[in-house]
């Protein structure tokens, strides 16, 4: 147990998919993994640990934004010992070719700050995501036909922007999309030495203001939950 996962030292898997959502973890859970557990309902983030084709996965809520998701990923590989953690979550479209309900896998994560900013201090580091995921991920995404991009995204401190001259700056310079958390996710695999992709589904675009109405989200999440498990389990 930790402060903030209430899961016994080995009920937490290697592998660990993290939604923002505890919510989104739960259904994912339910409808992906064989034999899907609670491990953790600490402060409400919830956690499942079960098997997806005999794999060992954990499923496990990160909160909004990245100082929550910090505390969780930090916990989850230092305590816990998990090794490739895959954030799966929405974010909304920054360019014209990008569209509701595609799928972004996040090469880079910009940001203007994230929790780690106090150690890099002067150095400007490029979180990255891990290759060998990363090309994984794209296979599978390819073999099911989802509409996919790959590039960089933005993990922005704020939901509710009062700066519109970021956001054009961000697509000026070809990032596909902003979400809250996928810099930091990054920034962490980089100093732990385990392996981090985000895989992010299109939930609303910046540009034409469109949002994906809530009864059609299931599908479209279900294909990014299906990509993060090919590309967790490839080798
Ligand atoms: N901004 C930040 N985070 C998000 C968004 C957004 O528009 N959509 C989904 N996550």
């Amino acid at each position: 147990m930790t402060i903030h996962i209430g899961a016994e030292k080995g009920e937490i898997a290697e592998t660990v998919l993290m939604p923002g959502d505890p919510y989104r973890a739960k259904w994912a859970a339910e409808n992906f993994l064989e034999a899907p557990r609670l491990v953790n309902e600490t402060r409400g983030m919830l956690g499942y640990t079960g098997t997806w084709k005999g794999h060992p996965v954990t499923i496990q809520g990160s909160g909004m934004g990245m100082p929550s998701l910090s505390i969780y990923a930090n916990e989850l590989i230092g305590d816990f010992g998990a090794k490739t953690l895959i954030r799966i979550g929405s974010c909304g479209g920054m360019q014209d070719q990008v569209a509701i309900r595609d799928v972004i896998i996040a090469m880079t994560a910009t940001s203007l700050s994230t929790p780690s900013s106090g150690i890099f201090k002067e150095i400007n580091f490029a979180p990255c995501a891990d290759w060998s995921l990363l090309k994984a991920a794209v296979t599978a995404a390819e073999a099911k036909g989802t509409p996919t991009h790959v590039g960089g995204i933005y993990s922005s401190d704020v939901f509710y922007d009062e700066r519109p001259d970021l956001n054009e700056q961000m697509m000026r310079h070809g990032i596909l999309g902003v979400e809250m958390e996928a810099a930091e996710l990054y920034n962490l695999a980089a100093r732990h030495s385990v392996r981090a992709l985000a895989v992010l589904t299109v939930s609303d675009h910046l540009k034409t203001g469109e949002a994906l109405p809530s009864d059609q989200r299931e599908k479209s999440f279900g294909d990014m939950v299906e990509i993060a498990l090919e590309a967790a389990f490839s080798e």
